[in-house]
């Protein structure tokens, strides 16, 4: 029988060491919640920790240094999207960039032309989704959230129904999180432009996997987060199309073109742009990669374990991402049984004061009650091989198995 341990009890007990992504004993399978520092992108930032510390602001032979240093990783993520440098700012995370590009967007919008609509989905991740809502609680916006499939997509023909001039943004997920689903960007993008209406896309999770380039996707808007693509934490960026007006979130010095006041954190810049630089000269064949274990992982799932749903589209879905709903299983306790096994996956349920709720996206999906509590998410990276994946086949079935039968508190 499967013993359940507080997280505190067992952290005492293990080496930091087994948390390397290569580690022989334990297996990381959670790349989409984060990824590993890419050593090549490591080096990169070093120097300018210590050596090349200056303030870019400063007049100076040190400030220049730094200076130039984000003058061209600004460049090279131009080039990685297809846009111009000063279309790219960056900011401390990819939650940063969704809140300066829907906060901003629509105060602009209001400011300029009376708008006052905002259409999502109800699967953005929370950066959009709260606030979008706290735009409607505090400021008096109308939040509109389109009809989703049951694959988290919204139809396009859907938003093309309710869009008009006086919808200040639309912000739809380019790859979802939770369950990996793709939406289909170019033409949601085709139906904002007509009506004149910006679109902007979280594209945090796609970036590593998908094409970003921002002119075939047609976005007007569109956010990164460094750490899903082996670069740092605490550094993301938000395209912005020439002509749209954005009300800045953080005033002060008026750096980053007067929209995102502070002093630059030029190692993390530098660390950003080598990542997405390596990401898109090493796609195709990681994606290549992902999909031969994904399709395995999938199948055998199925075909092993009995009342298990897939979530998410079958085929429109990031190459890396399988998840699933278990019928008769608490995804919070399912994870942390993995995790005694030696398996970092995710759940999207969480078990707060007790009391176990499904996520959003699963509630969202209109899945059945007696699957919604038990999601699991297992992602991929550069570092899984197909004998990780073969160990968690192993002893995947077994597992649910036992939480079925044991008496921890499933439904
Ligand atoms: C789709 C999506 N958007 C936004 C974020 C937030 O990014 P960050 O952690 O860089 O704030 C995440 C992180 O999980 C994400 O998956």
């Amino acid at each position: 029988m499967i013993a359940l341990q507080s997280r505190a009890q067992r952290e005492l007990n293990r080496p930091m060491l087994e948390y390397s992504p290569m580690s022989s004993e334990r297996i990381y399978l959670d790349y989409a919640a984060t990824t590993p520092v890419d050593p090549r992108v490591l080096e990169a930032m070093q120097p300018y920790f210590m050596q090349h510390f200056g303030n870019p602001s400063s007049h100076h032979g040190w400030g220049l240094h730094a200076q130039q240093a984000i003058d061209s990783s600004r460049q090279q993520v131009a080039e990685s999207l297809n846009c111009a440098p000063e279309e790219i700012i960056f900011t401390a995370c990819g939650s940063e960039s969704d809140n300066l590009a829907l906060r901003g967007a629509a105060f602009a919008a209001r400011q300029e032309r009376d708008a006052n609509r905002i259409l999502t989905s109800p699967v953005e991740h929370p950066a959009i989704l709260n606030t979008a809502k706290q735009l409607e609680s505090i400021h008096d916006f109308q939040l509109e959230l389109l009809p989703i499939d049951r694959f988290g997509l919204v139809d396009p023909q859907i938003l093309a129904d309710r869009i008009s001039p006086d919808v200040a943004a639309v912000s739809i997920i380019y790859a979802n999180n939770e369950i990996g689903s793709i939406h289909p960007i170019s033409e949601l993008s085709q139906i904002c432009r007509e009506h004149q209406v910006p679109l902007h896309t979280d594209a945090v999770q796609a970036a590593s996997q998908l094409p970003i380039d921002v002119e075939s996707l047609g976005v007007d808007l569109m956010s990164l987060g460094s750490h899903k693509f082996y670069g740092p934490k605490g550094i993301g960026a938000l395209y912005i199309r020439s002509g749209i007006s954005l009300v800045p979130a953080l005033t002060g010095g008026g750096q980053e073109y007067g929209l995102r006041s502070g002093t630059h954190n030029t190692p993390l810049i530098v660390g950003f742009s080598e990542a997405l630089r390596i990401t898109l000269a090493e796609r195709q064949e990681h994606n290549r990669h992902f999909l031969q274990l994904r399709e395995h992982l999938i199948s055998q799932v199925i075909d092993s374990i009995p009342d298990v749903l897939l979530t998410g589209h079958p085929d429109h879905r990031l190459p890396n991402h399988a998840s699933f709903v278990f019928r008769h299983i608490q995804g919070h306790q399912l994870v942390e049984v993995l995790d005694r096994e030696g398996f970092g996956c995710s759940s999207g349920s969480a078990c707060k004061t007790g009391d176990p709720e499904p996520s959003f996206v699963i509630q969202a999906l209109g899945i059945d009650p007696s699957f919604a509590l038990g999601s699991l998410r297992i992602t991929l990276g550069r570092h899984t091989r197909m004998d990780h994946i073969d160990a968690l086949l192993k002893v995947l079935p077994t597992v649910i198995q036992d939480l079925r039968s044991s008496k921890h508190g499933n439904p």
